[in-house]
């Protein structure tokens, strides 16, 4: 790639040498990455694109913070910084958290005492007025959305963040913007560049010829794939609603801005970009136009022009699809590990809720076992709940393995989670029916999904105890599977849905906001100073001091490190999952009963992984294998490594067995005598690392 031309142009672009060479060198380890693809996907064009994001490269290399750089300098030391097992992430949107971004900062201190290293704020660049698919619908990527702050505030915010150890994470909507977007505006008025940023037709003769393989996203609300344009003369591609209009990605200059926007942003402190909607970038008739070839050439391009310029960036994936396309966003073949940093798992999530609700982890199972290994140098985002629906993502083939029928287990989960199923525990919402394939998604927040509203309902405590240890299973498994733990906000306090969300006009239509609730910083407060008795009685206090624990045993584990793979093992039992993480630490071997039933476990299985011995991280007992079977509790959770305790004093962890029996049984803390209960608890910290957390 360095041309003599181009080494003379870099002569000329630095005063400094030490800055030349760094770019230099960076352009020589990246720059083929980033011509190659080029060229695969733009031809003839790709020559003159090169020379001008030489020229958007130096320009945000120049302007790229002091303190940016150091960053990009630690993160070349440190290539596996997304991996360990101390980064927790944390996902909000920046009103129903905190207002405003200044209001972020000043809750960072809980942020903290969560463990949180990675913030990603939901949409707050300026979207249009009005209906704006929860900030996905973009009118400017340059400023902030007027109500929550200033780019300049957006700029603090990071530095305040990176200060604390915490990166900030915003979404890049790459597949499209809103209509109001200065592209769309100028392609409207008929500027001849302009429309080339947008797929525009004028009739329906090639919009009809996609639509035969094209799926519906927002079925409901948006049919179709095309919006009739009036003004633009013509049919635009709007994917998602009418409002987003999809960029061409086919045409260099869209490649050129969105490279522009992404060095901006970075220059601005984000350090991770999701890359919302990345499936679609590519349109190929005959096709979903998903997953296309030249989305990943794209990205892999991108990534390495970022790299040259800000290499602590990574980038997200965020790909909803099947397993056998997600890998190809985590990179295979000639983009094995050099395209996203990381990608939703979002099948994991998915089959998590199926299990919960059969009681059966045999397709998790078959699904986890058939799922293809990523690239060491990657990660997942792994999530119990996001901002979106859940979509039914059960793939026929696994459903057959264990003999289901796709459409029937798909239906049946429906049924369970929007609460229609007889004996069903959860309360969502159907969201998106789409009846010509019977879909049916569902919103709804993660404690109302397990249970909780119905059991405070009813006011049955052994509900709520059943609800509680059900959230807190889901969160052991998402926090022991292994890649960022994406805590959505809400979920930590075991928030319920708000079910006043259609009083704002602009989200009426629109039930995701079910789950998209304000923050209750008076329920935080309650909640922190019930979980700091050490007994806590709430259910926010409960879930709150539970998930503490988790995430605490979580970051002194290091067989967590994102570089292994989970793998599911057969399980005598169809109610109890077991998954297996083979580290050069050892084996970390974790048993989950999705089930309220106590199960009677086999200790053989545990015993041929793990030997004579067990020590159980999350409740610092130990387990003699060779003896008779395991008595698991109810959404019992276990993290087995071999060996006894390796603390140089044993002591079981009474903290956590106590916490595990409040969740099933409150009552018990009222069977047992205050002074005894008081020296239990006054002794715990001293015992055990759990308590340790900040906070
Ligand atoms: C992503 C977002 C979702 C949005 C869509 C369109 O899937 O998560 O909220 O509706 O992209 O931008």
């Amino acid at each position: 790639m360095l041309t003599p031309d181009l080494a003379a142009r870099l002569r000329l672009a630095f005063d400094d040498d030490r800055d030349a060479e760094t770019f230099r060198l960076r352009l020589e380890r990246y720059g083929p990455e980033l011509a190659d693809n080029l060229r695969a996907v733009y031809g003839n064009h790709a020559d003159a694109l090169i020379g001008e994001l030489l020229e958007v490269m130096l320009h945000a290399y120049h302007a790229r913070p002091a303190d940016l750089k150091r960053l990009d300098e630690a993160r070349l030391l440190r290539p596996d910084w997304l991996q360990g097992p101390e980064m927790v992430g944390y996902v909000a949107y920046v009103d129903r958290f905190a207002g405003t971004l200044r209001g972020v900062g000043e809750r960072l201190e809980y942020l903290e005492g969560l463990g949180v290293t990675y913030l990603h704020l939901l949409p707050l660049l300026r979207p249009r007025d009005g209906e704006n698919d929860g900030g996905y619908a973009v009118q400017d990527y340059r400023s902030v959305r007027p109500d929550l702050g200033t780019i300049d505030d957006l700029s603090a915010l990071a530095r305040e963040l990176r200060g604390r150890g915490i990166s900030l994470v915003l979404d890049l909507v790459l597949n499209h913007v809103a209509e109001e977007h200065e592209w769309a505006v100028r392609a409207t008025a008929g500027e001849a560049a302009y429309r080339d940023y947008f797929h525009i037709f004028p009739d329906r003769t090639q919009p009809d010829a996609y639509e035969r393989t094209l799926p519906e996203i927002f079925p409901d609300f948006a049919p179709g794939n095309f919006t009739w344009n009036g003004e633009a003369g013509g049919w635009v591609w709007t994917t998602f609603n009418r409002s987003q209009w999809d960029v061409n990605w086919g045409n260099p200059a869209v490649f050129r801005e969105y490279l522009d926007l992404i060095l901006t942003l970075a220059n601005r402190g984000v350090e991770v970009f999701r890359l919302d909607a990345i499936a679609f970038l590519w349109k190929r008739l005959g096709t979903d136009c998903q997953n296309q070839p030249e989305v990943h050439r794209l990205t892999h391009a991108l990534r390495a022009a970022t790299r040259i310029v800000a290499p602590a960036v990574a980038f997200k994936a965020e790909a909803i699809v099947a397993p056998g396309d997600l890998i190809h966003y985590l990179g295979s073949r000639d983009h094995h590990g050099r395209v996203s940093d990381m990608a939703y798992h979002n099948s994991l999530m998915v089959q998590l809720w199926s299990s919960l609700a059969s009681r059966d982890t045999r397709l998790l199972t078959a699904a986890l076992a058939a799922f293809p290994p990523k690239p060491t140098n990657t990660t997942w985002g792994v999530y119990v709940r996001c901002h979106d629906d859940i979509g039914w993502a059960i793939a026929d083939e696994d459903a057959a393995r264990v003999g289901l029928s796709g459409p029937a287990h798909r239906h049946f989960l429906s049924d369970f989670y929007s609460g229609e199923f007889p004996g069903s525990f959860a309360r969502g919402l159907v969201f998106q029916h789409h009846p010509q394939t019977g879909d049916r998604r569902i919103s709804g927040t993660a404690a109302s999904l397990a249970g909780l509203d119905l059991a405070l309902e009813t006011g049955d405590a052994e509900r709520v105890n059943d609800a509680l240890a059900r959230l807190l299973l889901l969160h052991a498994v998402m926090l022991g599977f292994g890649g960022v733990p994406l805590l959505y906000m809400g979920d930590e306090l075991a928030l319920l849905n708000d079910t006043d969300f259609a009083a704002v006009p602009a989200h009426a239509a629109d039930n995701r906001w079910v789950h998209r609730p304000q923050m209750d910083w008076e329920l935080v407060a309650s909640a922190q100073a019930d979980a700091a008795t050490g007994q806590p009685v709430t259910p926010a206090g409960r879930m709150f001091a539970g998930l503490r624990h988790l995430l605490a045993v979580r970051r002194r584990t290091p067989h967590l490190h994102a570089s292994t793979e989970s793998r599911p093992l057969p399980s005598p039992d169809p109610c109890v999952l077991l998954l297996r993480r083979e580290h050069p630490t050892g084996v970390l071997l974790q048993v989950y009963n999705f089930s309220e039933h106590h199960i009677t476990f086999p200790t053989w299985p545990l015993q041929e992984q793990l030997g004579a011995v067990a020590h159980d991280l999350l409740g610092e007992s130990q387990f003699h294998l060779g003896g008779p079977d395991l008595a698991l509790e109810p959404y019992r959770a276990l993290w087995l490594v071999a060996g006894g305790n390796s603390r140089p004093t044993h002591q079981p962890c009474l903290w956590y067995a106590q916490l595990r029996l409040w969740v099933r049984t409150p009552n018990i803390a009222l069977s047992t005598s205050s002074r005894w209960r008081r020296n239990w608890w006054t002794c715990i910290p001293r015992r055990c690392g759990c308590m340790s957390a900040k906070g």
